[in-house]
């Protein structure tokens, strides 16, 4: 990460926009909302307290689970520049399903006196969660949340996380509200509905609900979105929607490739890196659309300082930020960069060597896919079971492909996801903030953050850099093993094919 001098920092716009601000962020024990208290706390050195909202999971108490969070990678960069990092960190317990956020009476006026921007980047993101917790928590969590704004008595900015697929059956995607699906009222009946059995509803009722929204989670976030804005016109609130699309590792900050998270896309690039799977259904010249985590959090804070300081109305804004119509990068490309950084940087834990087929067509892909992915996968667990090892390949093809059909729709249509804002955001940044925000997607090489990526992936898995002249050797090893079988296989379909040839020319002369 580039340095900047004293003498520039002292200038940096949104730097000293940050310095005496109090922030109430939720969601910080996650993937993403990590990286915004890191940055905040990294960069903004004059901020003031930042509230971070936690519960208690999974028998861990609230301060049991932040005192691990704290020993978390993501912070080593920072513990290294100020070992009492945490001193301007103020827990706050809470729960976005709880009655009243579950915030204490005393808290609860701590952040209505001293609190002036919120960023609410909390949510349920796992796309097939029970439709009533989905609800519940980003919906009604959200309104929650709108409730506590109105109350802060010096509130700049209310910010809500939401996605750039949350109006997804649209494309282009505008930076503009669209109609909701529904209003609270009929979350409530939802709720309800889903909560009277203990099967919940039915797939069929989910689908008529839920109508052309592809899954719960983009139908709440939809929703809330919907609710940010009618409780911003109505209150006059100062709000803004933060809309980000498909998140990946960074490129810079903390450090180069870091990330966190088993979400996403990075099962599927593990699985392609250790040459487990090899298959995509979709068209190579697709663009996809994602954005790197450091810029996508360098991009919310700039929006944030933006809309504070520069908005030209009152009412609520959206703010997308994604790559398809900035900087795109499509699949083909994608694909060749990728297989390049894997060939430099193979992972020592390879079990085949690495390739991938596009198959837009569903029926050649399930095809394929049983004699690509299932039948090594048997083979596989087979061999791990006469080694008394636990079996585990055929379950991971199985959750690999789940991910592919969850994925499926969002990487394989050409988005054009509008970011006018924040493009026009950089013509008002000075030197210093172009350095210490970066976001502007021209300035993204994608060859670079998908080598950062590879390498990420290699660290995730223990993979050493010891161990790159070990890994390097089987890559070889496994691509000559591979082109042979290739060639074998080709010899033995082209001989069948040859045999079935002249046996019907034979017939015909007969
Ligand atoms: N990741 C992406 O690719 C992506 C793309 C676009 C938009 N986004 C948006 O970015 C935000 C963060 O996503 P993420 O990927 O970082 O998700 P994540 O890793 O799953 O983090 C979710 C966070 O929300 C918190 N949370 C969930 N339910 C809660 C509740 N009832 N009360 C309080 N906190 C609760 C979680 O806390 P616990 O630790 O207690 O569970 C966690 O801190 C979301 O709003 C998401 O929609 C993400």
């Amino acid at each position: 990460m580039n340095v900047t001098s004293d003498s520039k920092k002292s200038d940096g716009q949104i730097r000293n926009f940050y310095a005496g601000k109090h922030v109430f962020l939720t969601g910080c024990t996650g993937f993403y909302g990590s990286l915004i208290l890191e940055k905040l706390l990294r960069t903004c050195t004059q901020i003031g307290n930042i509230y971070i909202m936690t519960r208690e999971k999974k028998g861990f108490s609230v301060q049991e689970r932040i005192d691990r969070f704290f020993k978390k990678e993501v912070f080593d960069t920072l513990r290294a520049m100020n070992p009492n990092f945490t001193e301007k960190v103020i827990l706050i317990y809470g729960d976005l399903c709880k009655p009243d956020l579950g915030l204490s009476t005393e808290d609860r006026q701590r952040l209505v006196n001293n609190v002036n921007i919120i960023i609410h980047n909390a949510s349920v993101v796992y796309f097939e969660a029970k439709v009533s917790l989905i609800l519940r928590t980003n919906v009604l969590g959200t309104q929650k949340m709108l409730e506590l704004a109105a109350q802060c008595l010096n509130l700049n900015a209310f910010v809500y996380v939401s996605t750039a697929y949350s109006h997804h059956y649209t494309n282009p995607i505008e930076e503009k509200f669209y109609a909701p699906p529904c209003d609270l009222k009929m979350v409530e009946d939802i709720i309800r509905a889903d909560e009277e059995n203990a099967a919940g509803l039915s797939k069929e009722a989910l689908n008529d609900i839920i109508g052309k929204w592809l899954n719960q989670y983009a139908f709440s976030k939809a929703v809330a979105e919907g609710v940010v804005e009618d409780f911003a016109r109505r209150r006059s609130l100062p709000c803004l929607i933060y809309r980000p699309s498909i998140i990946i590792n960074a490129i810079r900050e903390p450090y180069r490739g870091w990330v966190d998270t088993r979400n996403g896309p990075y099962l599927l690039t593990l699985l392609v890196a250790l040459g487990m799977f090899h298959l995509a259904p979709l068209r190579s010249d697709v663009i996809s659309d994602y954005v790197p985590v450091d810029m996508a959090t360098n991009g919310l804070l700039s929006a944030i300082w933006d809309y504070s300081v520069n908005r030209e109305t009152n009412g609520p804004q959206v703010y997308n930020y994604a790559s398809s119509d900035w900087n795109p990068f499509n699949m083909h490309d994608q694909s060749y960069t990728f297989f390049r950084a894997v060939d430099e940087h193979p992972l020592t834990k390879m079990i085949w060597y690495p390739f991938v087929l596009f198959i837009p067509n569903i029926y050649l892909f399930l095809l394929l896919h049983v004699f690509l992915h299932v039948f090594p996968a048997i083979i596989a667990d087979m061999v791990l079971m006469i080694q008394r090892k636990k079996p585990m390949a055929l379950k991971l093809a199985y959750k690999a492909t789940k991910q592919v059909f969850i994925l499926h729709y969002f990487i394989s249509t050409s988005w054009i996801i509008k970011t006018d804002k924040l493009k026009t955001v950089i013509n008002r940044l000075n030197t210093t903030d172009e350095e210490e925000f970066l976001f502007d997607m021209k300035q993204l090489d994608w060859h670079d953050a998908t080598f950062a990526g590879i390498e990420c992936l290699r660290y995730s898995i223990n993979d050493t850099m010891d161990s790159l002249p070990y890994a390097k050797k089987r890559y070889r090893k496994l691509k000559i093993l591979h082109y042979i079988t290739v060639t074998i296989i080709s010899m033995v379909v082209f001989f069948f094919l040859f045999k079935i040839i002249c046996s019907s020319l034979l017939l015909i002369s007969q």
